[in-house]
């Protein structure tokens, strides 16, 4: 396994794997990785000649400098993650490569077409304007044949696939399903940040959803959601942000059965703040 920390580096990889006709598997990631990642890679690794995990803790994405400071970045651990998963090529730039200074200052804008306008788009001004300058700039740079993205970020997900298409990227986006620890809590590398006591509590979330996030003719989406998010907030040490019942596809508020549905929720367990969601069969 290699580490590039360059672009020239970068680019001088990319063309020698190109030139012998191989295909490229890409996972773009922040590092502090986890099974959850590491599902990711080994999928990266298994449908395709070479693998590439971008670790870069992107500013752009960040709303306040206090949680991109936090974030954890343990690049040894994961580099050793990353050999022992298979992976070619990790890529790990200076963010000055990446990004003018102009790029840092002036916010980066992308027509989402409605999917950004509610859930973490609501409450994360920028957010998602900030994932995809630097996914586009992943995929101009590495130019992957597979792209593989967790469905644990189910709102990212579908922006990346509006991204793809709006801007022609030659690439596949695989959609890879949520990797969760023994209790139910889905893996994140802001689990790091829980304590023992704040994991058991932060299992509740995932089980109410389990047990509750079922297609239930009598009674609307709304309700349904209401009906979750008291659920989640009678737990001590759980605080809801937002449950909301949306479309698969288009991320629209559901309003009624008619199609597949997914329910998301972003709920702070003391200071962290945890996403999850459950797609509901509709039958
Ligand atoms: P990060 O949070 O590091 O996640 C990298 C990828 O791992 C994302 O596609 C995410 O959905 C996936 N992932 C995280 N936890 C998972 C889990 N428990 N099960 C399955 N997949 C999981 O998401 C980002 O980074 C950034 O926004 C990025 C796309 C890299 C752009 O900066």
């Amino acid at each position: 396994m290699e580490t590039v920390h360059t672009l020239a580096d970068l680019q001088k990889y990319v063309s020698k794997i190109k030139a012998q006709n191989k295909t490229i598997g890409l996972v773009p990631t922040m590092g502090a990785l986890h099974a959850g990642h590491l599902s990711l890679v080994q999928s990266a690794v298994n449908e395709n000649d070479v693998c590439v995990v971008s670790i870069f803790v992107n500013p752009t994405q960040f709303n306040s400098p206090e949680d991109l400071k936090k974030y954890p970045r343990t690049l040894e651990r994961d580099a050793a993650l990353l050999e022992k998963a298979g992976c070619h090529l990790i890529f790990n730039p200076l963010t000055e490569d990446v990004y003018s200074k102009k790029d840092l200052k002036k916010t980066f804008e992308f027509d989402f077409g409605g999917l950004d306008t509610m859930m973490e788009g609501a409450f994360r001004p920028g957010h998602f304007n900030g994932v995809v300058q630097i996914v586009s700039k992943l995929f101009a740079l590495i130019q992957p044949d597979r792209a593989y993205f967790g469905e644990k970020d189910f709102q990212q997900l579908a922006i990346i696939h509006r991204m793809v298409k709006l801007m022609n990227f030659e690439v596949q986006i695989v959609d890879c399903p949520i990797v969760r620890e023994p209790g139910g809590l889905a893996m994140s590398s802001r689990n790091e940040r829980l304590s023992p006591e704040e994991r058991n509590i932060a299992a509740n979330i995932f089980n109410i959803l389990n047990e509750n996030a079922n297609f239930a003719p009598g009674k609307s989406p709304r309700a349904l959601a209401e009906s979750i998010a008291c659920k989640i907030n009678k737990v001590s040490g759980l605080r809801v942000e937002y449950v909301e019942i949306v479309e698969q596809k288009t991320l629209k508020i559901a309003e009624n059965w008619e199609n597949p549905a997914v329910v998301c929720v972003a709920v702070f367990c003391g200071k962290v703040r945890l996403i999850d969601n459950l797609k509901i069969d509709v039958q």
